[in-house]
């Protein structure tokens, strides 16, 4: 499988194809983004920690039966994928009201969401990603019922298998954006899953292991993504060895 061109280019991530057609090359690169693009850094390694983590987390998944769009690893700051038509929802769970949904709800920062809470964004840049109702994601042609209720119950399972395996490292899953697409039909998870697409608080200290601290400038950026890279690659118990 050779790298040909690219076909996409996002705030983060680049996206090739390969001689393959069932198969793409999706870079992580250095750059970072925040509100909307107004915010914009670049932050050397910063794509092989985010490469990392999603490629670990995406081989997870499939271990526990959710389907994703990885194949392999091409090198540190690239994987293989399977080619997707995606589709373009942004669907958020959240555990702990963090972000949005405490500036825009009556919801206290830090408060418990029990059962998760799904949130649905319409991934339109040209729309600022509006929130979605089932009623919206239909009448706009986004998924059908089946289609819906099947990735509403892909992303309550993500939620569960990686809320365990973080809380096992003293890490808090406060919420997470995931991204679908199809492949002969079938609905599997795409996009990446990384400290930019997660809320991560840790359990003892509170403080943010995500792309929280390059928004809000709470502390070194890329000593965090090390670190919390670490954390999530070692068994339980060793993350600080
Ligand atoms: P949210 O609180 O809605 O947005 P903000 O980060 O502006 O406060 O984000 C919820 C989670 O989803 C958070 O972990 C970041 C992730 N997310 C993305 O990865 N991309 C996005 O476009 C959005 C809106 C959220």
């Amino acid at each position: 499988m050779k790298q040909v061109d690219l076909l996409y280019s996002g705030k983060a991530k680049s996206v090739y194809r390969t001689d393959d057609p069932g198969v793409y090359i999706m870079k992580f690169r250095d750059d970072i983004t925040a509100f909307d693009g107004g915010k914009k850094d670049t932050l050397g390694g910063k794509g092989r920690y985010n490469a990392e983590v999603s490629s670990f987390f995406f081989r997870y998944l499939e271990e526990n039966g959710i389907k994703t769009h990885y194949l392999s690893s091409v090198d540190p700051t690239a994987i293989a994928v399977r080619s997707l038509t995606m589709i373009p929802l942004e669907v958020i769970v959240r555990n702990v009201a963090a972000g949005s949904i405490v500036r825009n709800y009556p919801f206290r920062e830090g408060e418990v969401l029990d059962p998760a809470v799904i949130v649905i964004d319409y991934k339109s840049d040209a729309h600022h990603d509006p929130m979605l109702n089932d009623d919206l994601i239909y009448a706009l042609g986004l998924a059908t019922p089946e289609e819906l209720d099947q990735i509403k119950a892909m992303a309550l399972a993500v939620n569960i298998v990686l809320s365990e395996y973080l809380a096992a490292r003293g890490i808090t899953l406060v919420d997470f954006k995931l991204e679908f697409g199809k492949t002969n039909d079938e609905i599997v998870v795409g996009d990446e899953i990384s400290m930019d697409s997660m809320r991560l608080w840790d359990k003892e200290t509170g403080a943010s292991l995500d792309k929280d601290v390059y928004r809000f400038n709470k502390g070194d950026v890329m000593e965090t993504y090390a670190g919390v890279a670490k954390r999530i690659l070692s068994p339980p118990g060793e993350e600080s060895a």
